[in-house]
């Protein structure tokens, strides 16, 4: 972790705690949200969202908001990830899953309320967000983790489980329950400035696109070859439930290529949108030398 990503970690930490806390929901509900959202993450989606405002100079007050909607989103998909009629996993960042901490009911009802939330965080005024970028924003995290992005990938997952898929079936796979998101952070990230040009914005998604199969690709990778301590979440998950994985279809030495390839593609990217790219460039980097 470079000092500049640890900087955005603890502000982003104090970010979620402030809007997890002033809701008036029941307080198992509340509870159970922040169970969630504020376990020890990476926070690699909100760091996205930083890195890519900060290239396109937006307001940090900005992506203060679409940054918390963006570790909502993927903290709900984690719970129901984790779910008996999904993963079935019991661990997540180091601790009892939602369902298991709580009930399945209340695990359900937390991920439903942290979807919703995002989206009010974006459209909220206090956002500082136009009417036009809330409008964009929303409609792109929207399509990235509803049916066409991370549910509808998640769908295919689940039909996968059992199977030899294609690569190119896989690759689609891996796009949509994870690649999406990863790509709605840098998008939505560049989509807070008044400034972001069009060419800026292609030269992003291109980043955000092959970093976000890199991401999958390692976490399939590191479901084998680290350890539960270290992932926080229970190794060989895949292998035991039939998963369908890179490293189960090219194995793991073509796997490592792929998402070193990527990541090369990544930086290749954003050579030309401008000088700050330093945390851009961190991340890429995180993504494939990371150990959790
Ligand atoms: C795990 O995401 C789920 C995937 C999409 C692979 P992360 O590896 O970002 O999980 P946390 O947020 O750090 O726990
Ligand atoms: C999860 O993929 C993708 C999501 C949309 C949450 P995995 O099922 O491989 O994620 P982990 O390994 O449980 O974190
Ligand atoms: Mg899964
Ligand atoms: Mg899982
Ligand atoms: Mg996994």
């Amino acid at each position: 972790m470079s000092n500049l990503m640890l900087d955005y970690q603890q502000r982003i930490q104090a970010v979620l705690d402030t809007k997890l806390n002033n809701l008036d929901v029941p307080e198992r509900l509340r509870l159970a949200m922040r169970y969630s959202t504020l376990s020890s993450g990476k926070r690699f989606r909100a760091l996205l969202v930083y890195a890519a405002g900060m290239a396109v100079d937006a307001p940090l007050p900005r992506l203060d908001a679409v940054a918390a909607a963006l570790e909502c989103i993927h903290a709900y998909s984690l719970i129901h990830d984790d779910l008996p009629a999904m993963d079935n996993d019991d661990l997540r960042r180091g601790l009892p899953t939602s369902h298991i901490e709580f009930d399945e009911a209340t695990a359900i009802l937390a991920g439903d309320a942290l979807q919703t939330l995002a989206f009010e965080l974006i459209a909220s005024q206090s956002s500082q967000l136009s009417d036009g970028q809330a409008r964009s924003i929303c409609l792109k995290l929207a399509q990235s983790s509803g049916q066409v992005g991370m549910v509808g990938g998640q769908m295919l997952d689940i039909e996968a489980t059992d199977k030899q898929l294609t690569r190119a079936a896989l690759e689609n796979v891996h796009r949509r329950k994870t690649g999406a998101l990863i790509n709605a952070a840098v998008v939505c990230g560049a989509l807070c400035s008044d400034t972001v040009t069009d060419q800026q914005l292609i030269d992003l998604n291109s980043y955000a696109n092959s970093l976000g199969l890199a991401f999958q690709v390692v976490d399939d990778i590191l479901d084998i070859e680290s350890s539960t301590e270290e992932l926080g979440k229970p190794s060989g998950s895949d292998v035991e439930k039939g998963k369908s994985t890179y490293p189960a279809l090219i194995g793991l030495h073509e796997s490592k290529k792929l998402a070193s390839n990527l990541y090369q593609e990544s930086i290749v990217s954003i050579a030309s949108i401008g000088d700050n790219t330093q945390l851009l460039k961190d991340l890429a980097k995180l993504v494939v030398e990371r150990t959790k």
